[in-house]
């Protein structure tokens, strides 16, 4: 628990509430007899299934509820990546339990990685649990249920080769009206040796480039502002038409979707080190809309710990990209890592080079993990996860410790630069200030006078702490 604090410890309410993704289902209410609620954890690509999900859903027959208390169907829509997260969806299962108690026809539905990661065996386990559906299986949704209607326990969790649900066109869950997700592709090929998403997303496979357009464009023409384009390792994005004629990578589907128009955004997720070409940043060079702000997850400052992840570059060829990455695409580009602390075998030694990488690089933002070994990976198979807890605890708040610091160097060096900034919202703590993000994701609060969510405005920031700039906005 200490633990899960210190990693979001470092958000301020601001960020908090500008990355709150979107937990649970509004209420949809058109009379239609049965209700869903659902809830989402895990990364983002997760989210964007819930809104795939949502769309199916509503499409045969649902509506919406955001009161579990009040739903016909609960499902949730689970993340495996450490053992936590797991621990998490147990925990609610126990909460709808109680619910399930006072009504028995409830029907409740496990989906996605940790779906896919237990299959039937969670339905040993979890005697509430009524269906079991893993990610590339949303299109059997329907007769799932109706399966579970017949009063049988209901079970899909084939991977697929080709499933991208091209064609599905997603409920926004974000709620905002102004920033949505777009999966460009489904599951890794990577194998990095810790990671649990090779054997609950599939292998990996790209989508339609004009259904990606597509729908880039139809999110602009409804007032949406800014497109995160994901993946797990968007760098390998390849999709070719089947007549082989028109061949698109990621690179040039970035491109394809800045052309969309200059006033939407294009941000992405997740960029792999071994991966990133010269060729995608001189297209965030080229292009004012795509934001200068890359999510580039080193892991580990040492070669020999990257060796034993699997993670296919080395401590020298990370520190390549991060200088091609300042000399093409700018100095001001915004850098965020993910970093594992404690990995099988992981001396002081190697810890302190993940530290000298930190210093060294100065990130904008990290997201710090201890180490969780999940069954069945390479890494779980051929090392000992024999770090011991305490010694992982304190390596974490280590790492956390300089972060705040670097964070705060990377703020400071801010103050005194003017921003464009896409307005997305009221300040939390006072209707008399709007926040927004800068291109570098960085989040920025200034006085409201007659702005308007959704705006682009240019901030001239004047102070800051260690997770939120301020400023005032200038007349250009
Ligand atoms: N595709 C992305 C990461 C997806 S998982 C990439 O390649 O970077 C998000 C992050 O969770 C990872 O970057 C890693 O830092 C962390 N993570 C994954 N497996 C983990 C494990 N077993 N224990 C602790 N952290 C883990
Ligand atoms: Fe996991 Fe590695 Fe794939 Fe990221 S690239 S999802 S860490 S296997
Ligand atoms: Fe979790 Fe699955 Fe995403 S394991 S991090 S929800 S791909």
């Amino acid at each position: 628990m200490k633990q899960r604090i210190q990693e979001v410890d470092l958000i301020s309410a601001e960020e908090k509430e500008a990355c709150e993704l979107p937990r649970i289902t509004e209420d949809k209410n058109t009379g239609r007899s049965r209700k869903l609620y659902i809830e989402s954890y895990g990364c983002q690509m997760n989210f964007s299934d819930s809104e795939i999900v949502m769309s199916i859903m509503l499409e045969n027959g649902f509506d919406t509820t955001s009161k579990p208390e009040e739903a016909d169907v609960i499902f949730l829509n689970t993340c495996s990546i450490r053992d936590n997260a797991e621990q998490k969806v147990r925990f609610r299962l126990k909460h709808f339990n109680g619910i399930k108690r006072r009504r028995p026809g409830l029907m409740v539905g496990v989906l996605g990685c940790m779906a896919e990661r237990l299959k039937t065996k969670l339905l040993e386990e979890e005697k509430i649990v009524d269906m079991v559906v893993g990610p590339d299986a949303y299109r059997s949704l329907p007769s799932l249920i109706r399966e579970v209607d017949d009063g049988h326990k209901a079970v899909n969790v084939f991977l697929s080769k080709e499933e991208t649900y091209a064609d599905i066109s997603p409920v926004r869950l974000t709620g905002d009206g102004l920033t949505a997700y777009i999966s460009i592709m489904r599951g890794c090929d990577n194998m990095c040796s810790f990671c649990v998403v090779p054997f609950t997303r599939g292998r990996e496979r790209s989508r339609d480039a004009k259904t990606i357009v597509q729908e880039a464009i139809d999110l602009f023409q409804n007032g949406y502002r800014e497109v995160t384009l994901l993946g797990q390792n968007v760098d390998s994005y390849k999709w070719e038409s089947e007549d082989q004629t028109e061949k698109v990578n990621f690179a040039q589907l970035m491109e394809m979707v800045a052309l969309v128009h200059p006033d939407l955004r294009i941000r992405f997720s997740t960029s792999h080190p071994k991966d990133i070409t010269d060729e995608v940043l001189y297209t965030m060079a080229k292009y004012e809309n795509i934001c200068n702000y890359i999510h580039l997850p080193a892991q580990s400052g040492n070669n020999r710990i990257l060796d034993r992840m699997a993670r296919n570059y080395t401590r020298e060829f990370y520190l390549e990209k991060i200088k091609a990455i300042k000399r093409i695409v700018g100095e001001d580009c915004g850098i965020s890592t993910d970093l594992i602390i404690g990995f099988c075998g992981e001396t002081e030694e190697e810890h302190q080079d993940t530290i000298a990488l930190m210093a060294e690089v100065v990130y904008d933002y990290a997201y710090m993990f201890a180490y969780s070994e999940r069954p069945g990976t390479p890494a779980a198979k051929k090392y000992a996860d024999d770090v011991p807890e305490e010694v992982k605890s304190r390596r974490l708040s280590e790492i956390i410790t300089l972060h705040r610091e670097t964070a705060l160097i990377k703020n400071k060096a801010s103050v005194g630069k003017t921003m464009k900034v896409l307005i997305d919202g009221v300040s939390k703590k006072s209707d008399e200030f709007l926040r927004g993000r800068c291109s570098n994701n960085a989040v920025v609060l200034f006085p409201r006078k007659n702005y308007q969510k959704g705006q682009y405005v240019m901030v001239r920031v004047t102070d800051c702490n260690t997770a939120t700039l301020f400023g005032e906005t200038v007349e250009n």
